[in-house]
């Protein structure tokens, strides 16, 4: 049985994947250091990242699915610190361990449209991390998602956050004109195609897993709005004000909602790509079957790094 070793295993999409693995047949270890503030309801054979143990943890894995990142840069204080600089850093020392290791083949989670020339730190470092996959030598596949969505309507956090706020709000807001894209795609899909990439042989690819239906940020107001039967205003505001009053929301809720960063990439159609997408678990549907309990409870990211 060949082993396949899978970061952020107790994570939104590792676990997807983590479960894809097993169902065909592989043998799962599961790189974390979240191990004892989550536990391991699945069961899952655990090690930690390579950046945190001098172990040799890839010794004997065959595939090496890569999830590990940071959505943005915090700086402490309720919760640990942690930064994208951090995160390029130890996913340098992920590749290094692969090499080391002998790994057959790495799965790299990018994102869309990574940009070594960017000022978003994000889009930076995901361009640098999938240049150094390239000069590692490495048999490679890298998936450039957008926004991940499914299965519950609580894991989905920026769809989930988007229909509380149509809940709980007299009106919502587009950042500008709202006519950026975005290209959801299900996690299932997305476990899906990194289990396909996983055991191809080519040494280098790139698949942009983004879904099949893209829709503007006003649109996807819309599709929410109208699924869940709720009537609101959608305002265009300036990207600041939108940010202003989504860093209020946030130090209600105690999290950090939407970063301007985050807003700027947005705004800066880094979230679509020309094509068709992948998949076969469209958002409207999903959007749908979950319109009732969408956006019931708010989903904090900082909650989930307590
Ligand atoms: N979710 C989306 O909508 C989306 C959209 C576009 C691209 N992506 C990309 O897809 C990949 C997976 O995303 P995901 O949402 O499934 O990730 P995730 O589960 O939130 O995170 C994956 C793993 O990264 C580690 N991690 C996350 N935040 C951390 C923090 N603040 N400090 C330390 N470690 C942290 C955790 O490892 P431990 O197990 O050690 O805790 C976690 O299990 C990422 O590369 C992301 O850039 C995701």
């Amino acid at each position: 049985m060949k082993t396949i070793a899978i970061t952020g295993v107790l994570g939104y999409s590792g676990r997807y994947i983590a479960q894809e693995a097993r169902r065909r047949g592989w043998r799962v270890v599961g790189l974390t250091n979240s191990a004892g503030r989550l536990g391991n309801p699945e069961g899952w054979e655990l090690r930690p990242m390579p950046w945190s143990t001098k172990e040799c943890v890839l010794a004997g894995v065959d595939v090496l699915i890569n999830t590990y990142w940071v959505r943005f840069s915090y700086g402490g204080g309720k919760h640990a610190a942690f930064s994208h600089e951090e995160a390029v850093r130890n996913t340098h020392s992920l590749f290094a361990a692969a090499q080391q290791a002998g790994v057959g083949r790495t799965i790299h989670t990018s994102i869309t449209c990574p940009d070594a020339t960017s000022a978003l730190p994000y889009f930076r470092g995901k361009a640098e991390l999938e240049a150094a996959l390239e000069a590692s030598g490495l048999p490679h596949s890298i998936l450039r998602p957008a926004v991940l969505f499914g299965d519950s309507a609580q894991e989905s956090i920026l769809i989930n956050n988007m229909a509380w706020s149509l809940r709980h709000l007299p009106a919502v807001a587009t950042f500008g004109w709202g006519n950026y894209e975005l290209q959801p795609l299900h996690v299932q899909d997305f476990a899906e195609a990194a289990l396909d990439e996983a055991e191809q042989t080519a040494q280098h690819r790139i698949i942009h897993a983004t879904g099949t239906e893209r829709y503007s940020f006003r649109e996807l107001w819309k599709l929410l709005a109208h699924a869940m039967g709720i009537r609101r205003f959608i305002l265009p505001v300036p990207g600041s004000i939108g940010y202003a009053a989504t860093s209020v929301l946030g130090y209600f809720m105690n999290d950090i909602m939407l970063t301007r960063d985050e807003i700027r990439g947005l705004c800066e159609n880094r979230l679509a790509v020309p094509g068709s997408g992948i998949g076969i678990r469209p958002l409207s549907q999903w959007v749908n079957r979950h319109a009732d309990a969408l956006g019931r409870t708010y989903e904090s990211e900082l909650a989930r790094r307590r």
